[in-house]
């Protein structure tokens, strides 16, 4: 079966900075993605803030164009597609944001933010409001929210209305930004759960960004592990916890208490050094090499530095590391560098 969803060497590169007398330079955001999604999945996306989460579930939700490669959806290749298509082809595809807050209008009514993908795609009024009522519903907030203003609402609630927005096309895909980070802990597992029940009844395919490691393991059946613009590991849920295999992911592990591997004792976490290198300046070779606590350990690294690893291996779990072997093999204990990965 083709997948739902499937990217190749996709990029973005935005233009920054640039005056009269000096040419602008590219912040590559998106740097080289080829990923498929297939339909009824989770992929979770993860990775540290600034490597380019948000400008690929954007760019894959086509809300930004991309500066090259190709985005296949349903069969059609969305980056080909002129204006109109596109919205046709969008309905099917909705996002959620991060933050509750911002991405409902305040001055519109529930009612009407929930109807407004239907509008868009001209069911008429009478079934908007029966559909709406039954969306409200499905959510847990009950048709009666329709009337009021999204300030009546909390953080929790504001995100169902936000999923009820997204719903409200009978999407096929829903990407979602980071949609728990903004709300409370206690909340946090209500809107997963919610998440949850909704993909079953429906079918739904679901792209999830999240820094949430503990999360990603519940709800994923895949992750992508993202470094500055590139993935750097893209493997099955059960065998990226059990052994992951790129240096970068075994830190991101690591810093997680809760998800210590079971027969090892309390490791200390396996820290990375420093802040991620800017997308403006990208390091040559292995774009982790930097800050890569394996390199240290490694008798010959200078591929390291001067080849970039290709991502590769089964479909189960491919990583780009040319020394995947080792990092693998690798007990989960710190190596002592001063900063500790953080993931936000
Ligand atoms: N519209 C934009 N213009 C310029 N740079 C941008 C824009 N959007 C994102 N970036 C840059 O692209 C990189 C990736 O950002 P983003 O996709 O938001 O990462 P994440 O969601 O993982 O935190 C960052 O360096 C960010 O500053
Ligand atoms: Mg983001």
């Amino acid at each position: 079966m083709s997948p739902l969803l499937s990217t190749t060497d996709l990029r973005v590169a935005f233009p920054v900075g640039g005056g009269l007398f000096s040419k602008p330079k590219l912040v590559r955001a998106v740097d080289g993605i080829s990923l498929d999604v297939h339909a009824g999945e989770t992929l979770a996306v993860v990775g540290e803030s600034g490597c380019g989460k948000t400008t690929l579930g954007r760019t894959l939700a086509m809300l930004q164009r991309p500066t090259s490669g190709s985005i296949t959806f349903d069969d059609a290749r969305l980056d080909q597609l002129g204006p109109r298509d596109l919205r046709a082809a969008r309905r099917s595809m909705q996002m959620i944001f991060q933050d509750p807050y911002a991405s409902l209008n305040p001055r519109q009514r529930i009612a009407a933010i929930v109807a407004e993908p239907l509008l868009i795609a001209g069911v008429g009024a009478a079934s908007v409001n029966i559909r709406v009522a039954e969306l409200l519903d499905l959510v847990g907030l009950g048709a009666e929210a329709g009337a009021r203003l999204p300030r009546a609402f909390s953080g929790g609630q504001r995100q169902r209305i936000g999923i009820a927005r997204a719903l409200a096309a009978s999407p096929k895909l829903i990407i979602c930004d980071e949609p728990l980070s903004a709300l409370d802990v206690s909340i946090q597992a209500q809107i997963v759960n919610l998440l949850v029940r909704l993909q079953r009844q429906f079918g739904l395919t679901y792209v999830f960004i999240s820094h949430d490691l503990a999360v990603v393991r519940q709800m994923a059946s895949r992750v992508a592990v993202m470094y500055l613009g590139v993935i750097v590991e893209l493997a099955d849920v059960d065998a990226l916890f059990a052994r992951p295999r790129h240096p970068y992911t075994t830190a991101l592990l690591s810093a997680v208490p809760t998800l210590a591997v079971r027969n090892q004792p309390a490791a200390k976490p396996l820290l990375v050094a420093g802040d991620p290198p800017s997308p403006l300046n990208r390091p040559a070779g292995c774009r982790f090499h930097p800050r890569c606590w394996l390199r240290k350990q490694l008798d010959n690294p200078s591929r390291c530095t001067s080849e970039e690893p290709k991502l590769v291996g089964p479909d189960t779990q491919r990583v780009a590391c040319h020394f995947s072997e080792e990092a693998a093999m690798q007990p989960r204990t710190g190596a002592n560098e001063p900063a500790a990965a953080g993931l936000s």
